[in-house]
């Protein structure tokens, strides 16, 4: 069973995993400088153990920094100690349980009402212009809208505050994970470097998060960049991650019409519908760790200090009947590693189902009414499954 990792995660692109060509039956696969991972077993057990596998190359550059590029993100102040998602360090857990906070289920579940209100305007102005006979999109106009305002809310920082942090995610995942050439990376790096010495003053004098995080650095002894940095991480990973999915998932209701026919009819509970779409659709289609040591996978000698990529795409296929069928509520559909798994996984897994959720309870019934004019285009990325837009437009009554 061959798979392209091109066709249906990376369609139409033609670069750093596109390159990669895996065999999920087959455990652990070297493509030049990396060893991606397909099986379910293997990358769990990688993802749980952080005393051989490190998450520290988790932000490391897929394009290496050329010198001119790190002397702009130096000038800007730009510093990337250990934070989140990447630290192997004693400070992670401190940082960890901080974040967890502001993230808390019962918090996240008490935004419900206030999300709900903020998605139903969207639809409506969405309804309006569809009603007017105008296209619209659905990703610009609604899907990357609402996690930046939901994610301003959680964190206590004003959005006017935080600045164009679309401009910074869709900046940071480019610079960090995707092929670039050497002038496209200088003005990625102009890009995110200006909007991180924001966050600096951000954490300097914001309230809500940036407080929190101003204080925990001054109690336990780390200085203003882990601070900034942890910052800097979240809205990356609460914001374009959201979105992409989202849209995504919306995409795939688009063309699946008996499942968005079910929903509507309230036959699939949404939440079954979320997941199916984590499994199949998430907008982190892989993610890194690094050997401690050298290690035997599958039978594979790989290095320590290796690439070691996790296709969590793969992984949510694995062992399961008819994998690429949409079938939400399936028999085992639920262990798919979308979120990682272990001391690093992911902290905004209830806010992004709740979000999901809430977004396709809005929207299912608008969406029988119309049909696509652009499919989305998914941009050459290493982890990240990012498209451009979902057009669509009122079909004809
Ligand atoms: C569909 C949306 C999302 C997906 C697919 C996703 C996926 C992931 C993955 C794969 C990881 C790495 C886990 C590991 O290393 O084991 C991660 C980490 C993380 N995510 Fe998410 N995420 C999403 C949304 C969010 C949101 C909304 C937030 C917060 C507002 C968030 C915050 C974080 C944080 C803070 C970490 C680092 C945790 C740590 O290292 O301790 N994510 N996410």
């Amino acid at each position: 069973m061959t798979e392209l990792i091109s066709g249906g995660l990376f369609s139409g692109s033609a670069g750093t995993a596109a390159t990669f060509q895996t065999d999920v039956d087959v455990g652990v696969q070297r493509f030049g400088e990396h060893w991606v991972v397909t099986r379910r077993d293997l990358v769990k057990r990688i993802l749980t153990d952080t005393e051989t596998f490190s998450p520290s190359n988790a932000l490391n550059a897929v394009t290496p920094m050329s010198s001119v590029a790190l002397r702009v993100l130096a000038r800007y102040g730009l510093r990337l100690p250990p934070t989140l998602a990447n630290n192997a360090s004693d400070s992670h857990a401190g940082l960890r349980s901080l974040v967890g906070a502001a993230l808390h289920p019962d918090r996240v579940e008490s935004l419900r009402p206030w999300l709900t209100g903020l998605v139903g305007h969207h639809v409506s102005d969405l309804v309006e212009r569809l009603d007017q006979g105008m296209p619209v999109d659905l990703h610009a106009d609604l899907t990357a809208q609402v996690p930046l305002q939901t994610l301003g809310k959680v964190i206590g920082i004003s959005v006017e505050d935080l600045g164009d942090v679309r401009q910074l995610s869709a900046a940071a995942l480019e610079l960090f994970w995707a092929p670039v050439t050497g002038p496209r990376q200088l003005e990625l790096a102009h890009i995110v470097g200006a909007h991180h010495a924001r966050l600096r003053h951000i954490v300097r004098r914001s309230p809500g998060l940036a407080a929190g995080l101003r204080q925990h650095v001054k109690s336990t002894g780390l200085g203003e960049d882990e601070a900034v940095a942890a910052l800097f991480f979240l809205l990356i990973a609460g914001q374009e991650t959201t979105a992409h999915f989202i849209a995504s998932l919306i995409y795939r209701l688009l063309v699946e019409p008996a499942v968005l026919d079910a929903v509507v009819r309230g036959a699939m509970p949404v939440s079954d519908v979320v997941e199916e779409a984590l499994r199949l659709e998430s907008s982190i289609v892989t993610w890194r760790r690094t050997p401690t040591r050298d290690v035997v996978l599958d039978g594979v000698a790989v290095p320590a200090g290796a690439s070691l990529v996790l296709n969590l795409s793969d992984a949510g296929r694995d062992g399961l009947v008819d994998p690429d069928t949409f079938h939400p509520g399936r028999s085992g559909g639920r262990a798919h590693l979308a979120f990682g798994a272990g001391a690093h996984r992911c902290l905004g897994t209830q806010l992004a189902r709740m979000e999901a959720a809430v977004v396709v309870e809005a929207i299912a019934a608008v969406l029988c009414g119309v049909h696509v004019v652009a499919a989305p285009r998914y941009a050459d990325n290493l982890s990240f499954r990012l498209l451009d837009c979902v057009v669509v437009a009122k079909s004809a009554a």
